[in-house]
């Protein structure tokens, strides 16, 4: 009876395991916050942040000048409404999804 308790108690710590990076994947934390920079960010913004010429007279994202002077609000904003050259992403991305590149930029 112990032996059959501690054999189900061990499978349910392995799914827990293998099943936590899975979930974590599909809530924008993390890798899924990369994701979405990855995709829709990176091809003018660079994949360190650094800003291409398709991103020119915007910040270099890893400028910790820059960092410091922008909050999420104001970036959540940018994104959303676009700016100058670069176009809102408003019904392109979810809100969900816009909050989550836009921590995802205060990280680099
Ligand atoms: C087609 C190229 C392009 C894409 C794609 C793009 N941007 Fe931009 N982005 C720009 C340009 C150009 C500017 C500079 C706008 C200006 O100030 O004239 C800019 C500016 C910004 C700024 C303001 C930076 C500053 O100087 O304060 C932020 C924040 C930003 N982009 C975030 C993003 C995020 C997040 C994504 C992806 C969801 C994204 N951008 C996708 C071209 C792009």
């Amino acid at each position: 009876m112990t032996k059959k308790l501690l054999r189900a108690g061990a499978a349910l710590a392995l799914i827990t395991i293998i099943a936590t990076p899975l979930l974590l994947a599909d809530s924008y934390d993390g890798a899924g916050q990369r994701l979405v920079y990855d995709k829709k960010c990176a091809m003018c913004h660079g994949k360190h942040g650094v800003a291409k010429e398709t991103a020119s007279g915007s910040a270099s994202f890893n400028d910790p000048e820059w960092q410091t002077q922008t909050d999420l609000e104001t970036i959540i904003e940018v994104v959303k409404k676009g700016k100058g050259k670069m176009k809102g992403f408003t019904g392109k991305l979810s809100e969900e999804e816009i909050v989550a590149v836009a921590k995802y930029l205060k990280t680099m």
